[in-house]
C-alpha cells in the first residue's frame, strides 16, 4: 500500500478530481469527515491530508511515499524530493503586491522595507537577489490586510483569480513565479518502491490533458 500525501485547502478538491480521473478513488469518508487518514477501497493507497507546507515534510521523513502540493510550496520549502510531474491544475502566481494606485516613491518594490507573507523564505531570496534589504514579517493568512493597516509596504503572496488583491485594494507589482500543482516523490521510495511508484505516476500520467 502506497502512502500519498494530499494538500488541504484550495488544492483538495481539484487534485481529488484529478485522482479520480486517473482511476485512483478518494474515500468520500476522508473529505466528509474530520479523519485525516484512510485507505482506498481497493487497498492500494493509503491518503494523508495534511497542511500545504507540511507536505513536503512527510514525503521527506518517508511517512508518505509519494504526495501532491503547489509549486508554490516547493519554491519555499526547497525539500530534496523527487519532482516527476506538474499535473497543470491549480495554476496561480506568486507575486509581489502593494497598494493600487500609490504614487512611485511609495508603490514599488524598490521602496519595499517591510513585507508581509506566508512565503518568508521566497520574499527573502526575492529582495536580497536585488539588493534591497528588507524586513520580512511572517503572517499564516490574510496577507493582503498588511499593507493597509501600515504593517507593511508591501506582500509576497499567491494570486489565482485576482479578486482577493483587487478586493482589498492592492495590485501586482512583480511577478515573482508561476505555480501549479506538482507530484513528489520520495527519493527511497522512488527506488525501493520502484514498481508502486512507477504504477502511481503511470496513472497520473494518463489522466493528464
Ligand atoms: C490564497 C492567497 C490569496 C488568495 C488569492 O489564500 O494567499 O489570499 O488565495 O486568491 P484569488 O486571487 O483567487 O483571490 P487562501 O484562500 O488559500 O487563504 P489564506 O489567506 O487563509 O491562506
Amino acid at each position: 500500500m502506497l502512502t500519498v500525501a494530499l494538500s488541504k485547502g484550495r488544492l483538495l478538491e481539484p487534485t481529488v478530481r484529478f485522482l479520480e480521473r486517473a482511476g485512483i478513488r478518494v474515500p468520500e469518508g476522508l473529505l466528509d469527515s474530520r479523519r485525516l487518514i484512510a485507505p482506498d477501497d481497493e487497498g492500494r493507497y493509503r491518503f494523508l491530508l495534511v497542511k500545504p507546507m507540511d507536505l513536503p515534510t512527510y514525503v521527506e521523513y518517508g511517512v508518505a511515499a509519494a504526495g501532491i502540493c503547489g509549486r508554490d510550496v516547493l519554491l519555499e520549502v526547497r525539500p530534496d524530493l523527487h519532482q516527476p510531474l506538474d499535473l497543470g491544475f491549480g495554476r496561480c502566481t506568486l507575486v509581489v503586491a502593494g497598494k493600487a494606485g500609490a504614487d512611485a516613491a511609495t508603490g514599488n518594490v524598490l521602496s519595499t522595507t517591510r513585507v508581509a507573507t506566508k512565503y518568508p523564505r521566497t520574499a527573502e531570496r526575492y529582495f536580497r537577489s536585488r539588493g534591497l534589504p528588507v524586513e520580512v514579517v511572517y503572517l499564516s493568512g490574510s496577507v493582503e490586510l498588511a499593507p493597509n493597516l501600515g504593517l507593511a509596504d508591501t506582500i509576497v503572496d499567491l494570486v489565482e483569480t485576482g479578486r482577493t488583491l483587487q478586493e482589498n485594494g492592492l495590485e501586482v507589482l512583480d511577478h515573482i513565479a508561476d505555480s501549479s500543482a506538482r507530484v513528489v516523490v520520495n527519493r527511497a521510495s522512488f527506488h525501493v518502491r520502484h514498481e508502486e511508484v512507477r504504477a502511481f505516476l503511470e496513472s497520473l500520467r494518463r489522466a493528464l490533458p
